[in-house]
This record gives C-alpha cells, sequence and structure tokens, in this order.
C-alpha cells in the first residue's frame, strides 16, 4: 500500500500543530503542510515531517485551492487536515473542490456558529442554555427580557474567551453595549451557575476512541478576568464517577446529533450545584492550552499520534485511558517589564517531589508575555497523581505560593 498523501493546514502553528503534522508522518502518511508562516520559520517537528511545504495566506482563500491545484498535478492528495479553528471551515471547502472525504462545509458550520449549533443541539433535546442571537443593540435587549437576567453576552463565533461578559442587570447591560459594537453578531445565554468541564474524544467512524475529562478551576471567564489568577486544568483520571456521567452521556448525543465522523473534539460543558449538565460548546479541534499534552502525562501516551492513526487508519494501535490526574498551572508574572525572579519553586519541589512532571518558567530578562492574549502565560508547571485530593493540593499550592516576579517587583505580595 502507497502512503496516502495528506494536506496539512497550518502545519507549525499553533505549537500544537506541529506535534499532530510530525504524528501524521509517524503514522505513515506523506503530508503536505500549507501555511501563513514562511518556511524558515517552521518548527523542527514540523519541518521534519513535511514532504513538501507551501507558504500561502490561508486567509485567501482563492490563493490556496490555486496553490492546490498546482500540488494536484504532481501529486494526489487523499486527504486534508485542520486542528486550527479559524481555517476549519476552509479545510471543508477544499473537500468539497477537491471531492476529498471527511468533514463537508455544511457539517463544520455547526461547529463554528454558536447559535446553528445549540439549535441543532435542541431539535436534539440536548440542554442548553436559554439563547438567541442578534445582531442589533435592540436585540440584545429583547433577548435580555425573554431569556432572564444574569446573561452572558459573546461573540457568536467568539474563542478565548474575547469580548465575554456576564450581565446582571439592565443597568450592566447598557454598560456592556458599547464595548460589543465591533461585534457583528452576539449570542445572548442564560447565564449556567457551575463548574466548567470538558468532553473531548479521538472518533472514527462516529466510534469514540479515546475519551477526556478535563475541570477547569476556576472557570475560563474568570480566568481570563483576573490577573492574579493562575488558570488550572485537570484532566481527570477517574472518568466512572457519579458527577461526570451527566457530561458524558451529553457529549455522546452531541456527537451523535451533529453527525462527527472522524477526528478531534472538544466540548465544554457545565455541571450545576443542583447536578444538572448544561451544553457549553463544543468544537472539531482539539483543545488548546496545552491540555493534549497534558492527556499524553495523565495517559503516558501519545494522543497526537492517536488521532493521526484515527484520521489515517480508523483505529488505535494501543489504547489511551487515563492512569492520573494530571493538573497544569499556567503563572502569570507580577509587575511590568522584563522577569525579575521566581520564589516559592524550592519548597514546592521538595514537598512534592516526582510528582512535578513540568516546571517551564520565562527565564529571568525574558519579556514576560500580555497575560491577556496568551493562555500559557509565564510559566507553566505540570503534576500528576493517582489520587485526585493530591492533584488538587499541588494544583492549588502552585497557583498561590509559586510567584514569577516581573520588573520591579518585589517578593513582598501587595495583593
Ligand atoms: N451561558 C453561560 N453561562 C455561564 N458562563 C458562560 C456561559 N457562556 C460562556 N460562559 C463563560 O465564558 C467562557 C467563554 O465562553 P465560550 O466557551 O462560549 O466562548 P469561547 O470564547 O469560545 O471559549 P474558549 O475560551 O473556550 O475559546 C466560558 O468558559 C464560561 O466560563
Ligand atoms: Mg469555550
Amino acid at each position: 500500500m502507497t502512503a496516502p498523501t495528506v494536506v496539512m493546514l497550518s502545519p507549525g502553528y499553533p505549537v500544537e500543530m506541529a506535534y499532530f503534522t510530525r504524528a501524521l508522518a509517524a503514522a505513515g502518511a506523506r503530508v503536505i503542510g500549507l501555511g501563513d508562516q514562511p518556511a524558515a520559520e517552521l518548527p523542527p517537528a514540523a519541518r521534519d515531517a513535511l514532504a513538501h511545504y507551501e507558504h500561502v495566506a490561508l486567509a485567501d482563500e482563492g490563493a490556496v485551492l490555486e496553490a492546490l491545484r498546482g500540488l494536484a498535478r504532481h501529486a494526489r492528495v487523499d486527504q486534508v487536515e485542520c486542528l486550527w479553528e479559524p481555517y476549519m471551515l476552509l479545510a471543508a471547502r477544499i473537500r468539497e473542490e477537491f471531492g476529498l472525504p471527511g468533514m463537508t462545509a455544511e457539517q463544520t458550520l455547526p461547529f463554528r456558529d454558536k447559535e446553528r449549533m445549540k439549535q441543532a443541539l435542541d431539535a436534539a433535546g440536548v440542554r442548553t442554555p436559554r439563547h438567541a442571537s442578534t445582531s442589533t443593540v435592540a436585540g440584545v435587549w429583547a433577548a435580555a427580557e425573554r431569556i432572564g437576567y444574569p446573561i452572558i453576552v459573546k461573540p457568536i463565533a467568539g474563542a478565548g474567551s474575547a469580548d465575554t461578559y456576564r450581565v446582571d442587570d439592565g443597568a450592566g447591560l447598557a454598560e456592556v453595549l458599547p464595548l460589543l459594537r465591533h461585534v457583528p453578531e452576539v449570542s445572548v445565554e442564560e447565564f449556567v451557575d457551575g463548574e466548567e468541564f470538558t468532553f473531548d474524544t479521538i472518533c472514527a467512524g462516529g466510534e469514540i476512541l479515546f475519551e477526556n475529562v478535563m475541570w477547569y478551576r476556576p472557570r475560563p471567564l474568570q480566568m481570563r478576568l483576573h490577573e492574579w489568577i493562575s488558570p488550572v486544568s485537570i484532566v481527570l483520571r477517574d472518568l466512572q464517577v457519579p458527577q461526570l456521567q451527566g457530561g458524558r452521556e451529553m457529549g455522546r448525543q452531541v456527537l451523535a446529533a451533529l453527525g462527527f465522523g472522524t477526528g478531534f473534539t472538544h466540548m465544554e460543558w457545565y455541571l450545576t450545584a443542583a447536578g444538572e449538565a448544561v451544553f457549553g460548546e463544543i468544537a472539531a479541534r482539539p483543545p488548546g492550552a496545552r491540555a493534549v499534552d497534558l492527556m499524553n502525562v495523565a495517559v503516558d501516551g501519545d494522543a497526537y499520534r492517536g488521532w493521526a492513526e484515527a484520521v489515517l487508519h480508523g483505529r488505535l494501535s494501543r489504547p489511551l485511558q487515563q492512569r492520573y490526574n494530571a493538573g497544569s498551572i499556567f503563572k502569570r508574572a507580577e509587575g511590568a517589564g522584563p522577569i525579575s525572579g521566581v520564589t516559592g519553586l524550592e519548597e514546592l519541589q521538595a514537598a512534592y517531589g516526582s510528582d512535578i512532571v513540568l516546571v517551564d518558567i520565562l527565564p529571568i530578562g525574558a519579556p514576560r508575555r500580555d497575560w491577556r492574549a496568551t493562555v500559557v502565560g509565564d510559566g507553566w508547571v505540570v503534576v500528576r497523581h493517582h489520587d485526585l485530593q493530591r492533584v488538587l493540593d499541588m494544583t492549588e499550592r502552585f497557583a498561590t505560593d509559586l510567584r514569577v516576579l516581573a520588573g520591579g517587583a518585589s517578593g513582598a505580595r501587595e495583593w
């Protein structure tokens, strides 16, 4: 059998894409990359895996199709893959244009447009937050009236919690509306109180080959609003606990309702104090923020490879299953300017030893990152253990006791 030729859109950006690209090659594909990055800027993991690379503006659909027509004269293209949200629809259009298998634009749209998504799921009887979409100020007021406060107002095709606001009353809505002027269409939703989880899968032919649940602490909107918070995600080992069953069942129902076939999926859902699972959103791609690496730490395996095997062969060569709870803590530096110090690390290392899998903090002197623009912040720590309580304790200690200082910030806490 000859190796299938797979076109990978954006094979080196964001950083995780390079690992998916490498996995495709390792699992037996001949991989052709198409992306915005100049070839010289591709990360080595991607560059070494690619048989060919075309530097083309992905935002320019005509240029992308033209480049592919050129390629198609020399090589038969069997498959197109894209795991980066902004170009999922482009991948679908390419498949349609070249008659390739995989998700069509019609199948992809409900994963991109939050209103279409919820309409399809309402029709299937999934518990979504009460919702409406609108492109006018009057429409937002009417939706708020109908849904009832508190509400969430957010872009219809948002990412990274950008332009997302919780609004508690009319006065609050009047304050928020001017901030949304640049958003063409907004989604207004019932605010669902509760804890926030993911339901992530690798599927082939509509069958779930690998399943993952991650717990966000605190809720992503809180992470986004407060700089002092260290965002924590925990990949859970035990998926059989009663609290997770509603979300897992919902996840299966959602995949079936949207007719998902093959690839990675990432769903977010809420668990209310009363124990009800409520749908959040779903994407036909893996979660970002290094969550696939966190899965790998939890399963002691390679979910990048698992995805590649699923899309190429329809099965996994080795089962992927969580053996640990794995916690990720992102640190945001205190202060402005270059990184000037790190405190608390020695004590934490003495306390937790080999349960700490990774500590990756910007070096002293490096400019600190814009915490609003990046989810990974200025430092990343990964811990794991069989016991969930120990992982909760470790993530909380790293969140509070590990401090990354920038500029003139002193070791003394000012807040
Ligand atoms: N109806 C809701 N009820 C309560 N909280 C909500 C609701 N909708 C959004 N949020 C909060 O806002 C966050 C961002 O919303 P959502 O996940 O829909 O948008 P996004 O910007 O696509 O997300 P991501 O950060 O995953 O890219 C959610 O994780 C949640 O904390
Ligand atoms: Mg989200």
